[in-house]
């Protein structure tokens, strides 16, 4: 019998960590495969929280964030950081998810000893290499290294094969963060008190209407960043909603947010939220404001309308459900829709309807079983 492969998944934020640990458990249930975990702590308690949910120790820690870090001090540490760790374990594959500096350096450093790469959620393009950024690029990088490529849904695979990536490369998996949202609702289930902790805020605010938000993305810090926090200063402005807004550990959203919006009686600017609460605040939420990627996937899911603060989308798949819509970084724009929604019964149930466009939960099982289909068709 041959040794179990080992597989080194390497992640380091927030995000990753959510699509990446039920992965992670997939592939320490199958006995052809030993997992490593390396993560580089791009993000630390943000990243910890999750770890920490998932029950998940990783075998290596690289502790590499830095305060305010730049992309390019970043960028480096995690190339020569991750590389380190390739030399020691010496992988036979690597596996990275989505699109930050953390996947983008791992792919590089594995390529850089010529070991396949296999990239989860592969395959997402706005078509506009500012708008996400840096992650449009990133993705583009992983995607001309990796070796098998995860796509969430059919329109991601599309876009790789328009770039003419091999089709028999390309496999539409679902998005693992279904996976996760899944699993945490079942650990919910049998321990409501994993998400107890916003009961203060829900009795604070009994009797209005309570609208989530969450913003934290490059493109938009300075002049985006003061634009959304007027939009939300206006927002409530109404005495019948209020807002609960976990604020990204990132200092350039944190200094507007607070000085714009700490004062605002009916906004809770409240510390970024272990998993099993935020799904709490998706589910008590009448509407979701945001501009994050995960939340565009998960909104859909449990058919709740999201209001999307990007000019353009590489998850187009919420927006033709219908139950996402973009509305851009302008203040006038994102009080007008919110309003809309607010006021507009018809238009509010017309978005509130639940679609699973990204996956039905038993993605990391199928990524983990097309892995092993490619470790056997090489031995
Ligand atoms: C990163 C990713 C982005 C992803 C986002 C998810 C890159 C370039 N960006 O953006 O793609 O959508 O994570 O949230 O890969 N910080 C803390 N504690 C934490 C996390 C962050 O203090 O747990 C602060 C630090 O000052 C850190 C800063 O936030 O330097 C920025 O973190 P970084 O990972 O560089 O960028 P994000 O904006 O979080
Ligand atoms: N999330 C969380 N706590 C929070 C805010 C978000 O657990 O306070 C989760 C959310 O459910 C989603 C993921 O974090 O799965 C999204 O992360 P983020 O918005 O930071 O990154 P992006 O998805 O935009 O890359």
């Amino acid at each position: 019998m041959t040794a179990p492969a080992k597989i080194l998944v390497v992640f380091g934020t927030r995000p990753e960590a959510i699509k990446l640990f039920p992965v992670v458990a997939a592939l320490k249930a199958d006995p052809r495969f030993t997992p490593v975990v390396c993560v580089s702590a791009q993000h630390r308690q943000m990243l910890d929280q999750v770890l920490e949910i998932a029950g998940l120790v990783p075998d290596y820690d690289l502790d590499l964030m830095t305060p305010g870090q730049t992309l390019d001090r970043l960028t480096a540490a995690l190339l020569t950081g991750l590389g380190k760790v390739m030399d020691e374990v010496q992988p036979a594959r690597v596996i990275v998810q989505g699109d930050t500096a953390t996947a983008m350096a791992g792919a590089l450093a594995a390529y850089y000893r010529q070991i396949p790469v296999d990239h989860v959620e592969a395959g997402l393009r706005s078509g506009n290499i500012y708008h996400p950024w840096p992650e449009e690029v990133n993705r583009k990088i992983i995607g001309t290294i990796a070796s098998l490529h995860f796509a969430p849904t059919d329109v991601s695979r599309a876009a790789l094969l328009a770039e003419n990536v091999a089709p028999d490369r390309v496999h539409v998996t679902g998005n693992t963060v279904i996976d996760a949202l899944h699993w945490v609702r079942k650990r919910i289930a049998a321990k409501p008190s994993l998400a107890d902790g916003l009961e203060g805020l829900e009795t604070l605010f009994e009797g209005r209407r309570i609208i989530g938000v969450t913003s934290h993305r490059r493109e938009n810090f300075g002049g985006g960043m003061e634009a959304i926090a007027e939009a939300i200063r206006r927002i409530a402005v109404r005495p019948d909603v209020a807002v609960i807004f976990p604020v990204h550990l990132n200092p350039n959203v944190r200094s507007v947010m607070n000085e714009r919006l700490g004062r605002l009686s009916n906004v809770a600017l409240i510390e970024p939220l272990d998993y099993p609460h935020f799904v709490r605040l998706l589910s008590i939420a009448e509407i979701m404001l945001t501009d994050s990627g995960g939340v565009q996937e998960e909104a859909p899911a449990l058919g709740k309308p999201v209001l999307v603060m990007r000019e353009t989308t590489e998850r187009p798949e919420g927006v033709a459900a219908g139950t996402a819509r973009l509305v851009g970084t302008e203040t006038s724009v994102i009080v007008t829709e919110m309003f809309k929604l607010l006021d507009d019964k018809a238009a509010y149930e017309a978005m509130a309807r639940a679609h699973n466009p990204f996956g039905d939960g038993n993605s990391a099982r199928r990524i983990v079983e097309l892995i092993g289909n490619e470790i056997g068709r090489k031995a």
